[in-house]
């Protein structure tokens, strides 16, 4: 994938998938370049053997096609800068994976639009409270939805446009006071 923002979209998708009422998504960058993705839900996990194979292409709970991507693309796109991705998982409890990557690789996939990822995941699922950190040793980008919906009320959805607006503009001053979010 040309963004690692896409990978991110695609495996908090699964957490989506498994019915999660709270994801974490965390980017932390150290002084050395090393990023740690973490992506952490509250769904309803896997069984150890599921998660043994989990990063293997044929395994999926798809009906509409025998193949999943979701997982392997990422551990390919970690391992192919020198990190690694590991998941786990406990059934009825939840899966935290955490995939690393050498930024200074050549084979460094841009995170790219991570926005967009965030807006996309927020307007398909407005009842899921999602936190989302972007650290790097100069600076930190949050937005915690749960902050979000305690001001808004339950009449308004997180999915709605004035708020997207709200929360896209919210993300990219965190950027831009920091020096822009692309890698
Ligand atoms: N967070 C999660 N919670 C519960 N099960 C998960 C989670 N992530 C992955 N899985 C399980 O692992 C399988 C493989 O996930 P993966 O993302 O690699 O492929 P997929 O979601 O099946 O297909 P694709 O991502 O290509 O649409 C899923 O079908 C699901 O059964
Ligand atoms: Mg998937």
């Amino acid at each position: 994938m040309k963004e690692l923002s896409l990978n991110i979209l695609d495996v908090t998708g699964n957490s989506v998938t498994a019915g999660a009422k709270n994801i974490g998504i965390s980017l932390t960058e150290d002084a050395d370049g090393m990023l740690t993705l973490q992506i952490t839900d509250d769904g309803c996990g896997m069984s150890e053997e599921v998660v043994a194979r989990v990063t293997d292409p044929f395994t999926t709970s798809r009906t509409t096609r025998k193949v999943g991507l979701g997982l392997p693309l990422l551990k390919l796109a970690s391992e192919q800068t020198g990190g690694q991705m590991e998941v786990r998982s406990k059934l009825g409890e939840g899966t935290t994976v955490t995939a690393t990557f050498d930024t200074k690789s050549i084979d460094f996939t841009p995170v790219g639009d991570v926005i967009s990822t965030l807006v996309t995941l927020i307007m398909g699922s407005p009842d899921i409270d999602f936190l989302f950190t972007d650290r790097t040793p100069e600076r930190e980008v949050r937005l915690d939805t749960k902050e979000l919906r305690a001001v808004l009320g339950d009449e308004v959805s997180l999915g709605s446009p004035d708020v997207i607006a709200w929360i896209k503009e919210y993300l990219s001053e965190q950027y831009n006071s920091t020096g822009g979010q692309d890698q």
